[in-house]
């Protein structure tokens, strides 16, 4: 789906970023992994992975709330594969509480890297598009965008508003060939939900109409494809990718 096509995947080192990677390579895409510095080991084996199945991937080390490192990451996999032919704006944090037990300090934190980084990696992503004539943008939302999230609050409401980005950006830059959407996963098996207690999953699954937690490539598919041509029609949607869980609400 993607031959010839060069992109880059953040919070790559780990769950769905790492199978997305691994996904777009598969279908022939060059991709450059991200993620920060502290997880530098993680995304080298991201990189090592997508090497093995024969695919081009390099590591970038990158905040995702930093704008220089962003332009630097951009320049970075048009330096090497010269142009931007999409982006999948994956890294995100989900911190658990109750509203009323929630920190400011924790509240600031799931801004700063889920809105924010969003913001600023898309904001870069648009100005290279825009010179090579298109692209395909695919960030990373949550089904907690389309629903109120008990115990989330905080990170539902980044969700949202990554969902408020990616619906304003489709609609800005359509005519100039860029296409802007966005997946809305349910419980996928990753280090941010395995924490989380047999009970508190079973409770999540419950209103889904496909009982079972979903898995990092369940989104990989998806992203692959709204990556692709394949999906040349479609712009601004917020899909489910969660088993039917927001459809039996
Ligand atoms: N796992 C789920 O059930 C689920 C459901 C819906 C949405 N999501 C979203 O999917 C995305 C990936 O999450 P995951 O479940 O694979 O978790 P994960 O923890 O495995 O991956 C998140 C990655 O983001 C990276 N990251 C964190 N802060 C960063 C920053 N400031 N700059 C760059 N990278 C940073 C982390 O190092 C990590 O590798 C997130 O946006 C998350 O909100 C996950």
């Amino acid at each position: 789906m993607l031959r010839d096509k060069a992109g880059l995947v953040t919070g790559a080192a780990s769950g769905i970023g790492r199978a997305c990677a691994l996904r777009l390579a598969t279908e022939d895409a060059a991709v450059v992994v991200s993620d920060l510095e502290s997880a530098r080991d993680r995304c080298q084996q991201t990189a090592r992975e997508i090497a093995q199945a024969g695919g081009p991937a390099e590591f970038v080390a990158c905040d995702v709330a930093d704008e220089q490192e962003q332009q630097d990451l951009v320049d970075h996999v048009v330096r090497t594969y010269g142009r931007l032919d999409f982006a999948h704006n994956n890294a995100g944090i989900g911190p658990h509480a109750l509203l009323a037990d929630t920190s400011a300090e924790d509240f600031d934190r799931t801004v700063r890297v889920n809105l924010r980084g969003t913001f600023l990696v898309m904001k870069h992503q648009f100005r290279q598009m825009l010179r090579d004539g298109g692209g395909s943008i695919v960030n990373t939302s949550s089904n907690a965008c389309l629903r109120g999230a008990p115990q989330i609050g905080a990170y539902a409401a980044t969700k949202h508003g990554v969902i408020g980005l990616t619906s304003t950006a489709a609609v800005e830059y359509g005519e100039q060939g860029i296409r802007v959407n966005a997946v809305c996963p349910g419980v996928i098996r990753t280090p941010l939900t395995t924490r989380l207690s047999e009970e508190r999953q079973a409770e999540i699954c419950a209103p889904q109409a496909i009982k079972r937690v979903g898995e990092p490539t369940d989104v990989a598919a998806a992203v692959a494809w709204l990556c692709s041509a394949g999906s040349s029609f479609v712009t601004g949607a917020a899909m489910p990718v969660d088993a039917g869980s927001v459809a039996g609400l």
